[in-house]
């Protein structure tokens, strides 16, 4: 232990080797903060992260648990990306108020609307924790001990560190466990929709452009945080007033040219950066594959219906839109890190490290266990992909699994709780029923053929079968499941007992999932799959430890993990591919080329072409009377750094971070400073949209705005 930290204490003295990546630790930039001034920033580390003082990261928001948020007013008011906000806009959205299509603007506070179950929480303070954590952790302690211990002692740290309190702390492994460190939080629970703009803007260019440059995607919207009259957390409330932070971000109006300093501020989810070249392999060349193909059948589906009403648009949306998002995304990282050879390049890396580790006890068996683990693994990996991409794609199945579990329920409230739930359930379900079933059977059938032809689903038959006769089966089983008869579904559930039970059992459709469960979920193959996993966590603990001993000038940055973190780099363009160079900045007038009524993604509302025409765009187009959209950087960023603040030098805000560019999306596992760009969009852009294209200067009234003309 004492070892590792005289490691992480020399890593502050040199500094990183590698060029813009990494994700840093806010309360550790001090090790990082000649770096970045070297690269321009004129602010320090404590401007970001102080515990003594208001700083940057108190205008920080984790936004539910997955996007990031950073305030603008000192009302509480908030930004965060259109993809952020998007089920909350839907939930507000019926076709006669269609916000999600046309925008929404709280002309007022009494305008603003609650969105229940949203939350906005604030970092109070961190701290390096490992040393309390692992108390009662020796060198012979078992992985199980280990764990129990660990999770014992994380008990009592966190209750200690809120008693009194109404903070909320946890606790998170980093370096796969060599380090522990704690995050005291304040959770605020009435947060408000303030304003989005309309879906031809803040998803222009829909899953078309998505993960792509040259980018011009308004994804952008804004809520508010209210608070008790402490200013303190509280539930909903009319008596709430609006939360009063510690610090609201300045926004410059100066904008960003090619090479200017910036860094990006908030959640990053998960990245896996120290894995092996089995990893690797495992994911970009196994899963993905597996993944893509099974969601281009349901995304086939979906499209289609979409184009058949409105009504079928709004109501596969939000699903489409976050299917084809990983969809894509594991497309470019396949190919990155086929181009990157990613996998021969991790190989090199486990033969150096193999040949350092001669001699060494501790580290010599650990990449040849990580292979045994990965052996292991991989065949119940794969099983288990399918059953999360095939088995579970169709609705059909979903419904399925609770009338399976309803099966397997005796404890009467159990059943009286889930038999109303599923009743709930299956009146929306069937309020649609005839178009939806179109969509669902197709998708259903599909999948499973899929898989069976692969040889994952022996249950429904040898694979030299004749493919329409499993169709007719899977068609045969749609048709004459109870869960697809509304008047027999009823009448079982209304008078349901445990009793009923084995009728339910005999269900042509919870059979066949019984049969897909029991096949993904082998005790005994999960059993195995389980050691594995626990395998690879304690051996990967080992081998990060070992690098780092290995390379003791690096400045090894830990592996995203939903916490606050500083990503930082420059504005700069990039070369995707032979011939072509991608500038970093794109303008409203790329909207106008883009635009086609015809296509729902790039039709362009008659008000902003308007403002194009005129070149009406006040104190935010730039001297020379561009309008600027978007611009990308080379900032490390992963899922969750969504709707993240994009800073300049001086710490003010220039941008709101959204995407990744496609050639890039393999930054998760392999980072590439001539590919890996994040995508920002221009917050000057935002600001007009808010001010000159929805006429609510109120909002931008609010905010601290510096710079720019006047
Ligand atoms: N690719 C971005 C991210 O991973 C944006 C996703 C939302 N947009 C979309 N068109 N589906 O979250
Ligand atoms: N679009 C992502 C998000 O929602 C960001 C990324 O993956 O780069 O967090």
């Amino acid at each position: 232990m004492k070892k590792f930290m005289m490691l992480l204490a020399m890593a502050a003295m040199t500094i990183s080797a590698l060029a813009d990546e990494g994700m840093w630790i806010p309360m550790l930039l001090g090790r990082n903060e000649a770096d970045m001034q070297k690269a321009g920033m004129r602010i320090s580390a404590k401007d970001i992260y102080d515990i003594n003082n208001a700083c940057l990261k108190d205008a920080i928001i984790l936004f539910n648990q997955g996007c990031t948020g950073e305030y603008v007013s000192d009302e509480g008011l908030f930004l965060t990306n259109h993809h952020c906000g998007y089920s909350y806009i839907t939930s507000h959205s019926t076709v006669a108020h269609d916000y999600l299509t046309n925008g929404f603007w709280a002309m007022n506070r009494n305008e603003e609307l609650p969105c229940p179950g949203l939350t906005a929480t604030r970092l109070v303070r961190m701290e390096d924790v490992t040393a309390q954590v692992l108390e009662g952790v020796t060198a012979n302690t078992s992985e199980s001990e280990r764990a129990a211990i660990i999770e014992q002692n994380i008990g009592k740290i966190t209750t200690e560190a809120v008693k009194g309190t109404h903070y909320k702390a946890i606790i998170k492994p980093f370096y796969y466990g060599n380090q522990y460190f704690m995050y005291v939080n304040e959770v605020f629970t009435d947060v408000r929709l303030v304003g989005a703009p309309p879906s031809n803007i803040g998803k222009f260019g829909g899953d078309t452009d998505n993960w792509m440059w040259p980018r011009h995607t308004g994804d952008f919207s804004m809520f508010r945080v209210y608070a008790d009259k402490d200013n303190k957390p509280a539930p909903y409330s009319t008596d709430n007033k609006p939360y009063k932070p510690l610090k609201h971000l300045e926004i410059s109006l100066d904008g960003v040219k090619e090479g200017d300093f910036t860094f990006v501020f908030g959640y990053p989810g998960t990245t896996q950066r120290y894995i092996t070249s089995d990893a690797v392999e495992l994911a970009a060349n196994i899963e993905n594959p597996i993944r893509i193909d099974l969601r281009t059948i349901r995304l086939t589906h979906y499209k289609n219906a979409m184009e058949q009403s409105p009504a079928q648009r709004l109501k596969y949306a939000s699903r489409v839109a976050s299917i084809a998002n990983g969809w894509k995304k594991w497309q470019g990282e396949t190919q990155g890190i086929n181009r990157l050879k990613g996998v021969e390049k991790k190989k090199d890396f486990e033969a150096k490290f193999q040949q350092w580790a001669t001699g060494k006890p501790q580290y010599y068996n650990v990449l040849p266990q990580l292979k045994d683990a990965y052996n292991t693994l991989r065949p119940v990996e794969v099983e288990l992909t399918y059953f999360n991409e095939a088995v579970m794609a169709s609705d059909f199945m979903n419904r399925t699994l609770s009338m399976w579990r309803l099966a397997d329920m005796d404890d009467n409230d159990k059943i009286v709780a889930a038999v109303n739930k599923m009743k709930n359930d299956n009146e929306k379900y069937f309020s649609d029923f005839e178009q939806h079933t179109v969509v669902d059977r197709a998708i259903f059938i599909e999948t499973f053929v899929y898989m069976w032809q692969a040889g994952y689903a022996p249950y429904l038959g040898e694979t030299t079968l004749s493919k329409s006769a499993i169709e007719k089966k899977l068609g045969k089983i749609y048709d004459e499941s109870v869960l697809n008869n509304k008047t027999k579904l009823q009448k079982l559930l209304d008078k349901y007992t445990a009793k009923d039970s084995k009728n339910i059992k005999k269900d042509p459709a919870v059979a066949l999932f019984d049969q897909a469960y029991n096949l993904a979920y082998d005790p005994q193959k999960l059993a195995a799959y389980r050691k594995a996993s626990q395998d690879i966590q304690r051996l990967m603990r080992s081998y990060v430890k070992g690098m780092m001993e290995m390379q003791p000038d690096v400045n090894f940055f830990p592996d995203a993990n939903l916490t606050l973190r500083v990503a930082y780099g420059h504005v700069e363009g990039f070369r995707p591919k032979d011939g072509v160079y991608y500038k970093p900045y794109s303008t409203l007038q790329g909207i106008m080329e883009k635009e086609n009524p015809d296509i729902y993604d790039y039709v362009v509302e008659p008000r902003l072409k308007e403002l194009y025409n005129t070149k009406d765009y006040g104190r935010y187009g730039t001297a020379d009377k561009d309008m600027p959209v978007g611009f990308i950087a080379t900032n490390h960023t992963t899922g969750g750094n969504s709707g993240s603040p994009v800073l300049n030098a001086d710490g003010q805000l220039i941008g709101l971070n959204f995407d990744r560019c496609w050639e890039g999306t393999m930054s998760d596992l392999l980072f590439d400073p001539d590919y890996c760009r994040n995508i920002c969009l221009d917050i000057r852009y935002c600001l007009f949209v808010i001010d000159k294209f929805a006429g609510a200067k109120h909002l931008v009234d609010e905010m601290t705005l510096v710079g720019g003309k006047q």
